[in-house]
């Protein structure tokens, strides 16, 4: 991610509400499922991304505090266009022109480790395993823009309560797929395959982590890493691991991917933190894709994405700039 400079500058197509946008969205694509309409569908700009996600996943509002931003929700069509994906290409617009290829069904979650329930998940029995919510968050990657996006999911904690973790599980890791045959981007070496990500356990168990299967009341784009992907929302993009295969329950901190790559840029804990920047660049203000353009004053950063009520507490006493 830091390998490749952004393209910014997008102005949203529309100035309604975002609410509005958002319901217009649906309202489309209900018209859409209807039938009559559904050759329209072909000729519609961005179609890729949409015909992947087209099956719905609703879910009932998050009543989590801090889990419904009232900020403008990002454009579907920017939410989906505008990735990290490094298995699929280091562009911004790979993953929407390479993740096709992705397959999502049939897919298990494998839960290893410290826990006294380990075994494997069908997708199926983790899309059963806690009712659905949809929850508004702030996504700000460590490159320095932002989004605002609609998901849909549950707690991490849900799953890891079932599978009971013992004293001994003092971190969480996950890892994703790495199959060359589905993804081009394993060519390269830019990082390690698979990719990995972590977290301590209480952050892991901080309702706000999320275990995402949709977005915008849609099974998620596989750009955006179907099946299922975490979303940790105060903490920098990349730790949200996409495409996850495994969850393992371990003693010791794992390394992740990118800290792998250059730990020097991507610490463990990668809190999102305006007051320790990046060592090429800082982290005080961003970019909110598709509005914010490339010439206008960028909006301040929050401290911890603007989470720090919820999640503050988890890192009391903590020197962040030593743990960033
Ligand atoms: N997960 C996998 N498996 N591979 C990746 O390259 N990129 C990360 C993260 N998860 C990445 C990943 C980075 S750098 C970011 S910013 C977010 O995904 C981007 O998520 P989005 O494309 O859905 O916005």
């Amino acid at each position: 991610m830091h390998f490749h400079s952004d393209r910014f500058g997008r102005i949203a197509p529309t100035e309604i509400t975002p609410q509005a946008v958002y319901e217009s969205r649906r309202d489309w694509l209900r018209l859409m499922a209807g039938g009559a309409a559904g050759a329209a569908l072909a000729g519609w700009a961005g179609r890729e991304a949409l015909a992947q996600s087209a099956a719905k996943l609703p879910g009932a509002k998050s009543a989590l505090p801090g889990a419904l931003t009232m900020e403008k929700p990002t454009s579907f069509k920017d939410a989906s266009t505008y990735n990290n994906f490094y298995e699929f290409g280091t562009d911004k617009a790979d993953p929407a022109r390479a993740a096709g290829t992705l397959k999502t069904r049939p897919w298990t979650v494998a839960v290893e480790g410290e826990v006294g329930k380990p075994g494997l998940f069908d997708l199926d029995a983790l899309l059963k395993l806690s009712p659905m919510e949809e929850r508004i968050y702030r996504l700000r990657c460590v490159e320095g823009w932002s989004m605002v996006i609609p998901w849909v999911g549950y707690s991490l904690a849900e799953l890891i309560k079932k599978v009971e973790p013992t004293s001994k599980a003092k971190y969480v890791e996950f890892v994703t797929l790495a199959d060359k045959a589905q993804m081009p981007g394993l060519r390269s070496g830019v990082l390690d395959w698979p990719y990995t990500e972590g977290l301590r356990i209480d952050e892991a168990m901080q309702p706000l982590a999320m275990l995402a299967f949709g977005m915008y009341g849609e099974v998620l784009p596989n750009q955006n890493g179907a099946p299922v992907r975490l979303v940790v929302p105060w903490k920098y993009g990349f730790k949200s691991a996409k495409s996850i295969v495994k969850i393992r329950f371990v003693e010791k901190q794992p390394v992740s991917s990118w800290t792998r790559a250059a730990a020097q840029e991507y610490g463990f804990f990668s809190n999102v933190n305006p007051k320790v920047d990046h060592p090429r660049w800082s982290q005080a203000t961003e970019r909110r894709i598709g509005e914010d353009g490339l010439f206008a004053k960028k909006r301040p950063t929050l401290m911890f994405n603007g989470y720090e009520a919820q999640v503050g507490q988890l890192y009391a006493g903590m020197d962040l700039k030593k743990f960033y």
